[in-house]
């Protein structure tokens, strides 16, 4: 894979290498902190994978980046590998996947809606679409960012011959069909979840009165996401923290408020299935469900719990700041027992919450 380097640097002054490589990718990309429905994103021919897709490179993080794939009826995305990690969710439709190393054997899994798994580092693999009627649509979420970024080489990214034989063993033949186990209180390795909307989650009551959560270890990897769940009529604290964060709402349904200065304005999202949100880098937010059933969502973090070290590199990391309930402006609150109220609920309040998230 060829790039012209000459042209990049006469621009990388100003240009990412990352941004570059979108520009050669030549497919929507989609910016911002917020993105109201990947179910219905418009997407656009892509020549280098197949299928047709779009970009997301929300917050202008240049940390994690992520895409929208759509593989027609009965059709397939060509085979790729990259030095990035990469972790999938399927938002419609069902099909299979291929994972090999070179001139290993493949292994085959197959996904519906709902479903999750990681690609492991540098491993070949390539999708299909399992029906003859009906398109199947993925959200990736991956470090390409970082990787491009730190490199600027494509053949070094996207064609090189190391082989991660400790990180995906093809004589494994369950690597994508186990169960996965527990590491501890909130925290799950796997490579493959079958539908996360269901997932059995638990409790962390320091996050608010009935919240659920759950960190994921995949594919040997350092790229964390967890899921996570408000209950009822609770809101999340503001917070704010390094950049890196990309996170899909799965159900229920709420909002989000983002500002970045305290006493400033405030910019409101609303949040249901479908529905990503990306906090810049230090950028004040809140997660707020004022609905009588509870908001989940899926978090990619950019690095987070893995088991080479809690936090190393992800957001939480370089948190450095949470506004207490009590500290908080309070025309937020107000603002929030106004939407419960209007749907004839009573908010819960709140305990201080310990740490960041
Ligand atoms: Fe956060």
């Amino acid at each position: 894979m060829r790039v012209n380097h000459e042209r990049w640097r006469e621009r990388s002054i100003k240009l990412s290498f990352w941004d570059y490589w979108l520009e050669l990718e030549d497919i929507p990309v989609y910016r911002g902190n917020y993105v109201e429905d990947v179910y219905t994103l418009p997407l656009g021919d892509w020549s280098r994978l197949g299928g047709r897709g779009a970009y997301l490179s929300l917050a202008n993080q240049q940390v994690t980046g992520g895409y929208v794939v759509e593989i027609d009826r009965g059709g397939e995305l060509k085979p790729e590998r990259h030095l990035f990690e990469k972790i999938m969710y399927v938002l419609s439709g069902n099909g299979s996947t291929q994972v090999w190393q070179k001139g290993g054997k493949r292994l085959s899994f197959e996904w519906q809606a709902g479903s999750f798994f990681a690609i492991p580092l540098n491993a070949f693999h390539q999708h299909f679409n399992g029906s003859g009627s009906r398109p199947a649509r993925l959200l990736a979420a991956t470090t390409a960012p970082q990787a491009l970024n730190a490199y600027h080489n494509l053949d070094f990214i996207f064609d090189n011959p190391f082989v991660f034989r400790d990180r995906f063993d093809t004589d494994r033949s369950d690597f994508f069909s186990g169960e996965g186990h527990s590491w501890g209180k909130r925290s799950w390795e796997t490579n493959f979840v079958s539908d996360v909307r269901t997932f059995k989650l638990d409790d962390w009551e320091a996050k608010g009165v009935g919240a659920r959560h759950m960190r994921f270890v995949m594919a040997d990897g350092v790229y964390g996401c967890h899921i996570h769940e408000l209950s009822p009529v609770t809101y999340v604290q503001a917070h704010r923290h390094g950049a890196g964060a990309m996170i899909l709402m799965l159900s229920g349904s709420g909002y989000e408020v983002m500002y970045t200065a305290r006493g400033g304005p405030r910019q409101r999202y609303e949040l249901h299935p479908g529905a990503i949100i990306s906090p810049s880098n230090m950028m004040y937010h809140l997660h707020a469900n004022p609905n009588p059933e509870p908001l989940r969502q899926i978090a990619f973090r950019g690095g987070g719990f893995s088991l080479y070290g809690a936090g190393v590199g992800g957001p939480e990391a370089h948190m450095s700041e949470l506004v207490p309930y009590d500290q908080e402006d309070p025309s937020v609150h107000e603002e929030f027992y106004r939407e419960c109220r209007s749907r004839g609920l009573e908010p819960v309040l709140m305990p201080i919450k310990q740490g960041p998230g």
